[in-house]
């Protein structure tokens, strides 16, 4: 008689529980996410970040901005890769994030033009122009710090990886989830403007950073943090997935931690 063995495959990677810090205020959470930032960058020789846009790291920049000035931090051994931009845009487009990294970070600090990439909203081809980012990430061997939103309402989104993205993605064309479209269409001048679809860092890519940092304020997120630290891991709120990752901080102002309880 033929003994049958049988293997069990754990395919599930394992599950952390993220860091959550939760300030009183929006400004708290804008000193506590740079100090993390320029304190590895000082720690470092050379120091590689995945950086976000939207209004919530805008007081962020803000405090890199004050840091640098002041001389308490320099930029010039920083790489910045973003995590993604609308397409089709026009870089020059004032709503572009190109135009907002620029007008919020990089045109005011020390960071060496060549060392910042960012999608071209304005490529023809959607997936060249995700193969070309995919290739430019490959310039460092690791991300150190990738910095987070979180999508607003149910969307739950990072970067702009909408409901559905699977774990294993990687920089790509997505069409944005109806809610984020609705709520971003207020950063155009005429808001039927705004892109149907963006260029992506996958999910895959932000879980390969060394650490994550993820930063959400107001009464908006509420939802996606509760649903990410708490509910299932899934594809219908992406940042879910941050709890296969092993070094995970969030920092909260209490709005949006409300239901954190
Ligand atoms: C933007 C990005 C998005 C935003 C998110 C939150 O580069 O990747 O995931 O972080 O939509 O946006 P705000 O901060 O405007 O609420």
């Amino acid at each position: 008689m033929n003994k049958i063995e049988y293997r069990v495959e754990h395919k599930d990677p394992p599950v952390f529980t993220p860091e959550v810090v939760i300030f009183d205020s929006p400004e708290e959470v804008d000193r506590y996410a740079a100090s993390c930032l320029i304190k590895k960058i000082q720690e470092e020789k050379a120091t590689a970040l995945t950086l976000p846009t939207g209004t919530t790291p805008i007081g962020i920049y803000r405090q890199l901005v004050e840091a640098y000035s002041q001389g308490t931090v320099s930029f010039s051994k920083v790489r910045v890769f973003n995590l993604d931009e609308y397409w089709p845009i026009d870089p020059n487009n004032p709503s572009s994030y190109t135009s907002y990294m620029k007008q919020h970070f990089i045109d005011l600090v020390d960071i060496k033009r060549d060392s910042w990439d960012i999608p071209n909203g304005a490529a023809i081809d959607p997936n060249k122009e995700s193969h070309r980012y995919e290739e430019s990430l490959k310039a460092v061997p690791q991300i150190d710090i990738a910095v987070l939103g979180i999508g607003p309402g149910r969307t739950g989104h990072i970067g702009f990886n909408e409901k559905g993205s699977l774990v294993n993605s990687r920089t790509r064309y997505v069409e944005l989830d109806p809610e984020t479209a609705t709520v971003n269409s207020n950063f155009f001048q005429i808001p039927q403007d705004i892109p149907r679809g963006a260029i992506t860092q996958g999910i895959a890519n932000i879980l390969e950073a060394k650490n994550i940092l993820l930063v959400a304020k107001g009464q908006s997120k509420t939802w996606g943090i509760s649903r990410s630290l708490n509910g299932p891991i899934y594809s219908d709120c992406p940042a879910s997935y941050l709890r296969y990752h092993p070094n995970v901080v969030i920092v909260l102002d209490r709005q949006a931690a409300t239901s954190l309880g």
